[in-house]
């Protein structure tokens, strides 16, 4: 099963996508945490990269496109995965056409005040990319990761200033997708109105029954 997580920054996309990648088993492709991955390297690229990050503006299509070719290449990506990130343009999800054909979109809704307070509050883990909530989705340990025993830390990049520019940039580059995939037939909306610690098993029976085809939409999960 080939998935694409389509929603603004801070919606959910990535904790949606841990939760699913266990019962579906197929990797999340984030390419927030491959970008991540290359600025801990400190090449050229990367301290390139990061500044782009920290501003909260897009990495260029052409590198975004060539690291997703890469990634998909991969043995694991056989049976299929889920695209949390990409595309971000219509560039980069006529890159992605050209590379592999996506069964379904699942586009992740909620307001700005509340991608605001779920990225003010975010903790993820250092070590395995474990992502956590200060009030929300707590882990066991303050600080400590219940998966790997990780330190946690909050992103640079979830600073006010930063969030703002990605919600306007989101809002600009990547909004028009959920038209083009619209059009494409592949987009289902779901918006989920409480804590994921608090329904976490409603939300993997609720999504896992839409991709079986027990159902034939989602829309809210309350
Ligand atoms: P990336 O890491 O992909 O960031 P993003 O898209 O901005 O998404 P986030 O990771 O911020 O949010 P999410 O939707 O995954 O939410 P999460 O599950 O963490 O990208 C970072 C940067 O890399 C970009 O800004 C850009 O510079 C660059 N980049 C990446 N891909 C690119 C591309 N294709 N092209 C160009 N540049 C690219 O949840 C957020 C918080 O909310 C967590 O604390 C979570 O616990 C909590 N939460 C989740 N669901 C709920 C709920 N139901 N109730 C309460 N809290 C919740």
């Amino acid at each position: 099963m080939k998935l694409l997580f389509l929603g603004s920054p801070g919606v959910g996309k990535g904790t949606y996508a841990q939760v699913l990648t266990e019962v579906l088993r197929i990797p999340q492709i984030s390419t927030g945490d491959l970008l991540r991955e290359e600025v801990k390297k400190e090449t050229t690229l990367g301290k390139n990269i990061n500044e782009i990050m920290i501003r909260g503006e897009l990495v260029p299509d052409d590198i975004m496109i060539k690291l997703i070719k890469n990634r998909m290449s991969q043995k694991d990506c056989q049976n299929g995965f889920i695209l949390d990130g990409f595309p971000r343009t219509l560039n980069q999800a006529e890159g992605l056409k050209d590379i592999v054909k996506i069964d379904h979109v699942l586009n992740f809704k909620a307001n700005d005040e509340v991608i605001i307070e779920r990225l003010s509050g975010r903790i993820t883990c250092k070590k395995c990319s474990t992502i956590y909530h200060k009030t929300g989705n707590k882990p066991k340990k303050e600080g400590v990761c219940d998966k790997c025993g990780g330190e946690l830390f909050e992103r640079d990049d979830d600073k006010l200033a930063s969030v703002k520019n990605r919600l306007d940039i989101y809002k600009k580059k990547t909004k028009p997708l959920i038209d083009y995939y619209t059009k494409e037939g592949l987009l289902v909306e779901i918006t989920i109105n409480k804590p994921i610690s608090e329904i976490r098993e409603k939300v993997i029976t609720k999504i896992n029954d839409y991709l079986c085809g027990k159902t034939k939409k989602i829309g809210e999960i309350n």
